[in-house]
């Protein structure tokens, strides 16, 4: 690695005025939601905002305008803009790996003028040269000229990847599964728990299966551990059911093994052709990696158009983020409710909760992308974070969520800020007699931003014939901040949007703490102590006894119980 460039101290905003003034402001603040509702009939207005096709409403938050201005002070202060600007423009913002971020250039439309040009790279080309290759591979697969070693047809691709080359791409393909090639179906692979590669692979057929080996560094323990399990699976049931030679085996891993990489020469070594790997580039981070190479998967089974609707949608969200005045802008502006939030209001985490099946696994993939982005307590140049910095976001998709931890965010003493997510036209238009079923949803998704908001006071449940210490029990104090983000419908552009969207609130969160929200050395350890740990596990005694006393403890503990099973 080269020696990162000396980064500039970042701007501590603890030292700001706009800091200052937020405390005090916080510490003055009166009144309630239901207050600020009734005295200002523009509120609602005020507060919400489009940006590309999403309609983020942040009225229900714990806020004023003058919070809000207090805000958009500190983002001015901390430099949030220049930022910005530099990360857009190429410059080495991940200043611990000196490398440029620029996520935000896998989505630039073709033809874009004048072209990117960073480091002595036409990003431009190299982004749709790589596209390109990927596409053609898809429509190769898609019409069926791609077969496998025996002749037939791909029906299935599986990606094997973790993290950043599997979370975007398994939320993506849950989220956009109806537009699926009939007769193409994805599966993903990602836990070293060998039951992962079992399952997914059990009742497949190696002669019409597809694998995608996605990893950034081509180095990740479980994705290379699980592609040679896949390899050994595909080859032993070609060998059983198709007769396949040794001499063929080559001939099989290149018609059904491709490769999505950073580095190419390790590709080559695993026994990947070259001529089969799609690449991209060290300024791509892998929890922002769906929009690259890494979307293989994707552009195969939902295919090429799907997935360029995908890159316009973030692209949308882009220049919304990069050119809409502050006070309009919402990934700023969500972000900045997120540090008033987590910094003054004293927030601990975050509930993401989608109102919309498909998105089940939204959470999830936004649990790598804020937290292994923003989970630091350290600067871009090495010092202490003088705050508290990443919240802990978690969610489920309503309604599911409503009947099994709501109770805590409605009455609890915890303050949990939620997003709720919701599209007004359903994927599937389903009646209940006479009941659209998607508007009882959605009655769901009003009625629990409302209550969090207004909560019912004492006197609405005696109101309601309740006495006694039931009444306290009943109540709900509302005042629970609460931010609507809706859209017109759940389609590729529209969820290119809300990831762009969470892209740039980590960004912002991320520059006011003074993070570098682009490296991920806090899951190093982990990894380099579970590859010291094997021969202890594979019972060296002299090993287990060179552990502390629990790990120990635990290792004999599985040894044990492994050989009697
Ligand atoms: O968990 C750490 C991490 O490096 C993530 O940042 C990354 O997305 C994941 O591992 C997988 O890495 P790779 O794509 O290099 O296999």
């Amino acid at each position: 690695m080269t020696a990162p460039t000396s980064p500039a101290a970042p701007i501590d905003p603890t030292s700001t005025d706009a800091w200052a003034e937020l405390e005090a402001h916080n510490l003055e603040l009166e009144g309630s939601l239901r207050e600020w509702f009734d005295t200002d009939p523009r509120r609602a207005e005020r507060f919400t905002h489009d940006a590309a096709e999403l309609h983020v409403d942040l009225s229900k938050n714990l806020l004023t305008s003058t919070t809000m201005d207090l805000l958009l002070q500190l983002a001015r202060e901390v430099g949030v803009e220049e930022r910005r600007d530099a990360m857009f423009a190429g410059a080495h913002i991940n200043t611990t790996e000196d490398r440029a971020v620029l996520h935000t250039a896998l989505r630039r439309p073709a033809g874009s003028s004048p072209s990117l040009q960073v480091d002595g790279q036409n990003i431009d080309e190299d982004v749709r040269g790589t596209l390109h290759r990927v596409y053609d591979f898809a429509d190769k697969v898609r019409s069926g000229e791609w077969t496998g070693v025996t002749g037939k047809r791909i029906e299935t691709v599986v990606n094997i990847g973790i993290g950043g080359s599997d979370l975007g791409p398994v939320m993506v393909y849950e989220a956009l599964k109806p537009l699926a090639q009939e007769g193409l179906e994805a599966r993903f692979i990602s836990n070293i728990d060998p039951t992962d590669a079992f399952a997914s692979t059990q009742d497949l057929d190696p002669e019409t299966t597809l694998v995608i080996v996605a990893s950034k560094t081509f180095t990740t323990q479980e994705t290379l551990t699980n592609a040679r399990l896949v390899r050994q699976w595909l080859l032993g049931g070609l060998r059983e059911n198709a007769g396949l030679t040794a001499e063929q085996e080559q001939e099989a891993v290149a018609k059904h093994f491709v490769a999505v990489s950073t580095a190419l020469d390790k590709v080559e070594a695993f026994g990947i052709d070259p001529e089969n790997a799609f690449g991209f580039w060290d300024w791509v981070g892998g929890r922002y990696s769906v929009d690259s190479a890494i979307g293989t998967v994707l552009a195969t089974v939902l295919g090429p158009d799907t997935f360029e609707e995908l890159l316009a949608g973030f692209h949308a969200m882009d220049e919304h983020f990069a050119a809409a005045p502050a006070e309009q802008n919402v990934p700023l502006l969500m972000g900045l409710v997120n540090v008033w939030n987590v910094n003054f209001l004293e927030a601990e985490t975050h509930a993401v909760l989608p109102y919309s099946q498909y998105l089940h696994r939204f959470p999830a993939y936004l649990q790598q992308l804020t937290m292994e982005s923003n989970g630091k307590s350290v600067r871009w140049d090495g010092s202490l974070a003088t705050t508290e910095t990443g919240e802990v976001f978690w969610g489920e998709p309503g309604t599911n969520g409503q009947h099994a931890f709501y109770q805590l965010i409605h009455q609890g003493t915890r303050l949990i800020p939620a997003d709720f997510i919701a599209f007004a036209t359903p994927n599937h238009a389903l009646v209940d007699g006479e009941q659209d079923v998607h508007e009882l949803f959605l009655a769901n998704f009003f009625a629990q931003t409302k209550a969090l908001a207004f909560g019912k006071s004492a006197e609405e449940v005696r109101a309601e014939g309740t006495e006694g210490p039931l009444v306290a029990a009943r109540e709900f104090s509302g005042d629970r901040p609460t931010t609507s983000i809706m859209a017109p419908k759940l389609t590729p552009s529209v969820l290119g949007q809300l990831i762009a969207l969470y892209e740039h609130i980590t960004f912002v969160q991320g520059v006011v703490w003074g993070l570098n929200s682009f490296d991920q050395w806090g899951v190093e350890l982990g990894k380099q102590l579970a590859q010291g740990l094997a021969p202890a596990v594979a019972g060296d005694e002299q090993a287990i006894s060179a552990e502390d006393a629990s790990t120990a403890g635990l290792i004999r503990y599985y040894r044990e119980q492994r050989q009697q099973g």
